[in-house]
């Protein structure tokens, strides 16, 4: 397997323990305010990047490293940046935090972006 898609596993990984933790505690206390962050968490967090590490195992032999890397630092930083700014935006209900909630969301759809590039380069590439 290709460094890139272990590095989308491993920090997939951890986003979904953080968000099992977090879907855990919310059922002990029965405070679902935080449900959308929870599931964005672990949708974005785990199910994206795994679908996009899959990806390029799968493509091993002829993905580019460079976008697939590109990939993988903005689908990071576009949880890190999201994740906790919209936990903060829910739980205190201020809104000033919504620019960073954009920017995060902005970092997630160019990660989706580049990725749709690499899924063109190995649509058009002559076999
Ligand atoms: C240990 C594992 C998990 C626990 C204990 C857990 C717990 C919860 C709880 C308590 C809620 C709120 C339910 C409510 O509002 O009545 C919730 C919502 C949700 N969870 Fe999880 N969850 C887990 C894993 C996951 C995973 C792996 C995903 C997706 C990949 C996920 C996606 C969602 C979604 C989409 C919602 C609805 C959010 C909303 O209504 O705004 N959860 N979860």
């Amino acid at each position: 397997m290709p460094r890139v898609s272990a590095a989308f596993f491993m920090t997939g990984a951890l986003f979904l323990a953080m968000g099992m933790c977090w879907g855990i505690a919310m059922a002990v206390s029965q405070n679902f305010a935080l449900a959308p962050a929870h599931a964005h968490l672990n949708l974005l967090g785990w199910v994206t990047m795994s679908i996009y590490g899959t990806f390029y195992a799968l493509t091993r032999e002829t993905f580019s490293p460079r976008l697939a890397w590109i990939n993988y630092a903005c689908a990071t930083l576009g949880v890190v940046t999201m994740i906790p700014s919209l936990a903060i935006m829910l739980s205190t209900g201020n809104t000033a935090l919504e620019p960073v909630v954009g920017i995060g969301s902005l970092l997630s759809l160019i990660a989706l972006l580049v990725f749709a590039l690499s899924a063109f380069r190995e649509l058009k590439r002559p076999r």
